[in-house]
């Protein structure tokens, strides 16, 4: 299998981060998958939004937590990027998911649960992504290892990756005792090493945010298991320069404990 190609936020350099036309010009570009972030409301809808707090990317102020849904839903998070995408709205993880079912893209949902640690948030998401019936497509990630100690507790059976920015020594070893068979790392993290120890050792590495062409080389040429771009369509050019790219296809996955 290639590196995958996952869009960060969607294809978020043409659009507004986590909205809809984002996601769609990704899978217009042929990505092989998304990768989004999610928050809860204060009635415990998964919506899709990066910040904890709204300021940034709509024109609200204040939480997502101290959000209902109906009330979110009222905010502009469009026009901070540009007038053409002036009253785009804050996506629903469940809307997300109704979209991306009938296609075949690859998803990573990533808990921002780092900062406010939402109580519910993995039993809730991991519920409505099986009754999706994209489990078997989906990687959970996040910076928070007791969150995906609790995923891991759920369903052994799910895809969880380990988020880092922070060059730590025995990552590797980390990532596998908190029972996770995947490992997302900021860029300056990236070595040789780590790809070897952990292609070693069954842990798909995977990369962000990978946006230019000189990263991009690198991880294609370490066989990566992924990247998280925000320039989707530039990230499938530039791998067809890579005809030996492959990654191992994990036929016995890593066993959990
Ligand atoms: O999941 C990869 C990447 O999105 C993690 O960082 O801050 O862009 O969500 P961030
Ligand atoms: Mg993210």
């Amino acid at each position: 299998m290639r590196t995958r190609i996952f869009a960060h936020r969607g294809a978020s350099q043409y659009a507004p981060e986590n909205t809809m036309p984002a996601f769609q010009l990704a899978y217009e570009m042929n990505a092989d998958g998304i990768e989004t972030d999610v928050q809860l409301t204060k009635d415990e809808i998964p919506v899709l939004i990066h910040d904890e707090n709204v300021r940034r990317t709509t024109n609200g102020t204040g939480f997502v937590q101290d959000y209902t849904l109906n009330e979110l839903k009222q905010l502009d998070a469009g026009s901070w990027f540009s007038s053409s995408y002036t009253n785009t709205s804050i996506v629903t993880l469940e809307k997300f998911l109704q979209w991306i079912s009938s296609k075949t893209l690859e998803l990573n949902i990533e808990f921002k649960n780092n900062v406010i640690d939402y109580k519910n948030l993995e039993n809730i998401v991991y519920h409505m992504v099986r009754d999706y019936g994209v489990l078997d497509r989906t990687t959970f990630s996040s910076f928070n290892p007791r969150s995906m100690e609790r995923m891991n507790k759920l369903d052994p059976n799910v895809n969880t990756a380990f988020l880092t920015t922070s060059k730590v020594r025995r990552l590797t070893q980390f990532v596998q005792s908190i029972g996770c068979n995947g490992l997302h790392v900021k860029y300056r993290v990236l070595s040789t090493q780590l790809a070897e120890e952990s292609d070693k050792y069954g842990i798909d590495l995977r990369v962000f945010t990978i946006n230019r062409p000189a990263q991009m080389s690198r991880c294609f040429k370490l066989n990566c298991a992924g990247i998280f771009t925000d320039v989707p369509d530039l990230a499938m050019s530039k791998r067809a320069n890579y005809p030996n790219n492959h990654n191992p296809i994990r036929i016995h996955p890593f066993q959990r404990r």
